[in-house]
């Protein structure tokens, strides 16, 4: 059988692959999320349960993601009818796809208006306004600079117009060329920014603080966000990697590749950890700022280092850039699709997402101004409304219930001859231990998680624990 190519284009090599899978998970959530959210749910503990996250549900899934793709060649929608078609197998299926294209543009709607803070903030560094000031001053900054609906619209504008060029242009000139130099690049500086942390007096505390877990310092609700976050940083569950396994072509190792993306992804979380937290301690402030972290807490750095202005405009430079290529994979499985279904250009596909899914952005930006709200979570207050129930809404729950409904497709429902074939790793011990990791343990785990965060899970124990 001669191998199916997509009508999209192909990846040119490995290479490239792994680096627009990389450029896609390295992101916003890496530099920007993982921080804050670490910030707000005590650190260490957190830390620890992500980790086994990504190792343990985030890495089989991703696997079985690349898998699914690869096997369908088109986007996430009509990837699943081909698979449920073959694998014959309910209809039903096929709305994994739609939830993915549906998730893709609910976070592209938010993560444009944040990206939009860091193009803003290319300038505030450059120009030098945070340089000289007091955290007090840079928070304050921050605060006056959210608070505009007006500015955020501007930058949202020019983030989601970037975004619909580059996927306007098709996956190799486009995508490809976009992430070869910029991830190295980003590497560099915050390694740059780590260097700048170990040199306050608050670098083992900042160390300590990610890396020493205290358990009681973690809640349910807490539990649930590590695992909505391992899926939502490797951009897992809403097909944006099974779009980019679609141009894979045949005799790459998909569990070779994925351990490499997932470790790439874990490094450039950690040290932008290391990076902030020490800045947080050193400075008096306090971790759990929230969404502002890291635009509260870096410009100190660079307000007081040599060249700071230039070391600052560079790092939020290249965190646009990391943004934008994961910006463009979440609209991709969108545009793909209409161009298979609608017969329409690729121009005019992107186009169209582009202007719906900035519409939707606006919500997000009147959030943290007029729209703001504060609502009840869990039991945890949480405040800045739309933007909230927007993060919470796919990150914790479309993601981890996409990236199950995944694994459990390719471990369940499709031939086991189909997936042993495209995986390409023999039936041995590698093979069985993927097998039974998303045949049983992401399901369970995945449930547990969900059920401990909705309160489910302690009531039971207690009662068990009652009956003894
Ligand atoms: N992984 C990206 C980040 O960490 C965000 C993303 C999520 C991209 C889901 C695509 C799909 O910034």
């Amino acid at each position: 059988m001669s191998e199916r190519v997509s009508i999209h284009g192909m990846w040119s090599s490995r290479l490239a692959f792994v680096l627009a899978a990389a450029g896609s998970a390295i992101g916003l959530g890496n530099i920007w999320k993982f921080p804050y959210i670490t910030g707000e749910n005590g650190g260490g503990a957190f830390v620890l349960v992500y980790l086994l996250c990504v190792a343990v549900v985030g890495l089989p899934v991703m696997m079985s993601e690349i898998l699914i793709g690869r096997r369908g060649r088109e986007s996430p929608i009509n990837t699943m009818h081909h698979l449920v078609a073959e694998a014959q197998r309910p209809r039903l299926w096929v709305l994994l796809g739609w939830s993915g294209v549906v998730a893709g543009i609910l976070i592209m709607s938010y993560y444009s208006v944040i990206a939009g803070w860091a193009m803003a903030y290319v300038f505030k560094t450059a120009s030098g306004t945070l340089t000289g000031q007091t955290a007090e001053g840079i928070a304050s900054i921050f605060g006056g600079f959210v608070a505009s609906p007006e500015k955020l619209l501007a930058w949202h504008t020019i983030f989601m117009v970037m975004n619909t060029i580059v996927v306007s242009r098709g996956v190799r000139s486009g995508l490809e060329q976009a992430v070869r130099f910029m991830m190295p690049a980003l590497l560099v500086l915050l390694l740059v920014m780590v260097g700048y942390a170990y040199n306050t007096p608050s670098f083992e505390r900042g160390l300590e603080f990610l890396f020493t877990p205290d358990f009681s310092k973690i809640s349910t609700g807490g539990v649930l966000t590590a695992m909505g976050h391992a899926f939502f940083t490797l951009s897992l569950g809403m097909g944006a990697i099974m779009m980019y396994g679609s141009y894979l072509p045949k005799g790459t190792s998909i569990a070779a590749t994925s351990i490499a993306i997932a470790l790439m992804d874990t490094l450039v979380a950690l040290l932008a950890g290391m990076a902030i937290f020490p800045l947080v301690f050193a400075n008096n402030l306090v971790p759990s700022a929230g969404p502002g972290l890291i635009f509260q807490t870096l410009p100190i750095a660079f307000g007081h280092m040599p060249y700071g202005s230039l070391f600052g405009s560079l790092f939020f430079i290249l965190l646009v850039f990391a943004a934008w290529t994961s910006g463009i994979s979440l609209i991709e499985p969108a545009v793909a699709w209409l161009v298979e279904n609608r017969s329409m250009s690729r121009v005019k596909a992107a186009t169209g997402v582009g202007i719906l899914t900035w519409f939707v952005g606006i919500a997000t930006v009147l959030s943290f101004s007029e729209w703001a709200f504060s609502f009840n979570f869990f039991g945890e207050m949480k405040s800045s409304g739309v933007f909230d129930v927007l993060d919470i809404l796919t990150a914790n729950f479309m993601l981890p219930l996409g990236g199950l409904a995944m694994a459990v497709f390719a471990s369940r429902c499709m031939s086991r001859a189909s997936v042993v074939d495209e995986l390409d790793m023999g039936d041995g011990i590698l093979f069985r231990a993927w097998y039974v990791l998303t045949r049983h343990v992401t399901p369970v785990a995945v449930g547990i998680v969900f059920l401990h965060g909705l309160g489910i899970v302690q009531p039971v124990i207690e009662f068990v624990r009652g009956l003894f």
